[in-house]
């Protein structure tokens, strides 16, 4: 097996540049050509630049003030994913997506065209929906407390007692409309005008999905759950394998997750990508490959003959996994099929481009302790084109495990994720070192984060 041998204690490594011992991503990628299925460009490329090694001062997830700062300077001004599309399939669906004190309804008009409104009646400011309401088969938005009502392009439909409003002029009495756009089958706003287009917001992310589009995914699971700590913090704990060894112990067989690759593509775009199935060079023992296929669920079966653990399980998920899906997953690579690889968006949202790891997760605050992080398991579209329907959303409680989600195999992974919550942020509050001290590799995209985060508070 190839070796990406660096010494971390080269003195002629400049900072950043160290990496744990073993094959990296890159060597096991390129070992997966022997199958003859081409791993995508994308999966291929690489990307890390030193960003700094100060800390990181625990008050960013502490205190109030700098949560209401986001809120004045981060949230109103940044793209973020409200829906898919396919919440909102046909004319008069409706879904509402709320951001802290904003609210914004997506809707799509007679026309077939995708809108958003602030969530506010132009006449006294009544809510048209409830928070996160979803429905269909509106006409018209009529508001509920004096009966004013617009068409689904956001036009004034009707003013009872017409005769008391002679100053209305009904080309400016509108819905407010909020910028929208779609990228991948999610639905974004952003609520400045002046805000870059999403296009170039996304960085790298098209042609990075190019080989997994994800509007060719539904949505077959979908939860929201309540977690007991500050957005970014909870967040961060899904941006770095390093947490694999203390807190996904299992993991530690068949995953070299001290190897795993970090990539900082822009301001906005981050990646890691874990390769599991491979083996760990760091298990403490050479399990061979037939030992590893048998951990990794081959229980007594022989590995076929000229191939690796890791080539013969995607060979058998491709195989299981498209009959029970009803997709062709013939020219998928193994890296695609199995590895952990996980982009982050800025601010509040990761996508997975993998088959057996197709998550998506988004962060919302809540308040500065608490957020509400969503997941959707986006499997492909079957071959025949027929799209299931989204799944309904499981809202889970603060206490409540994974595992009461029907067929949920990572259930067990997020329990643990999110087990280490209350614990970091109790920690952080009784901390007598003002700030955090960040891994220059493995936490890299937590501080590039960061140092976008700071980019809007900086701003006026
Ligand atoms: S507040 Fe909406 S019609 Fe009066
Ligand atoms: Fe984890």
């Amino acid at each position: 097996m190839p070796q990406s041998l660096t010494d971390p204690s080269d003195p002629k490594l400049a900072k950043g540049e160290a990496r744990c011992p073993g094959p990296s991503p890159a060597d096991i990628i390129a070992r997966d050509s022997a199958t003859g299925i081409d791993t995508p460009d994308a999966l291929k490329a690489q990307n890390y630049s030193f960003l700094g090694d100060s800390d990181l001062p625990f008050s960013r997830y502490t205190s109030q003030e700098f949560f209401d700062e986001e809120f004045d300077k981060l949230w109103p001004r940044t793209w973020q994913w409200a829906c898919r599309e396919e919440h909102i399939p046909n004319p008069g669906d409706y879904y509402v997506y709320d951001i802290g004190p904003n609210s914004i309804v997506l809707t799509r008009t007679a026309a077939g065209d995708i809108k958003a409104y602030a969530n506010s009646c132009p006449h006294r400011g009544m809510a048209f929906f409830n928070p996160g309401e979803t429905g269909s088969g509106k006409q018209f938005f009529r508001c509920p407390f004096h009966g004013m009502s617009w068409e689904l392009d956001g036009s004034l439909r009707e003013i009872p007692c017409r005769w008391d409003f002679p100053h209305i002029v009904d080309d400016e009495f509108t819905l407010s409309e909020v910028r929208s756009d779609v990228w991948g089958g999610f639905v974004f706003i952003n609520l400045d005008d002046n805000a870059e287009p999403l296009a170039d917001f996304l960085e790298v992310l098209p042609e990075h999905f190019a080989h997994q589009p994800l509007e060719n995914r539904y949505v077959a699971m979908h939860t929201e759950k309540v977690l007991p700590g500050n957005w970014k913090m909870c967040m961060e704990g899904f941006l770095e394998a390093f947490h694999v060894l203390a807190t996904h112990p299992e993991g530690l067989r068949s995953s070299g997750w001290a190897n795993t690759q970090y990539d900082i593509f822009g301001k906005n775009v981050t990646r890691f990508l874990q390769n599991l199935s491979s083996g760990n060079p760091h298990y403490g023992r050479n399990l061979s490959e037939q030992e590893l296929f048998e951990g990794i669920g081959y229980a007594g079966q022989t590995l076929p003959d000229g191939m690796t653990a890791r080539d013969a399980h995607a060979a058998a998920l491709r195989e299981s996994k498209g009959a029970a899906m009803g997709v062709d997953f013939s020219a998928v690579s193994n890296s695609v099929m199995l590895d952990s690889i996980e982009y982050h968006l800025f601010p509040n949202a990761c996508f997975f481009p993998g088959i057996v790891i197709p998550l998506i997760y988004r962060f919302r605050p809540l308040t500065v302790d608490t957020c509400i992080h969503e997941i959707m398991l986006l499997q492909p579209v079957p071959d025949n084109g027929v799209r299931p329907p989204p799944a309904e959303k499981i809202s889970l409680g603060i206490d409540d495990s994974y595992t009461t989600v029907d067929g949920f195999a990572l259930a067990f992974v997020l329990d643990q994720d999110t087990e280490n919550f209350e614990r970091q942020r109790a920690g952080m509050k009784a901390a007598r070192k003002p700030g955090q001290t960040l891994g220059n590799y493995q936490e890299a995209r937590i501080r590039r984060f960061h140092l976008t985060l700071d980019e809007y508070l900086q701003k006026q």
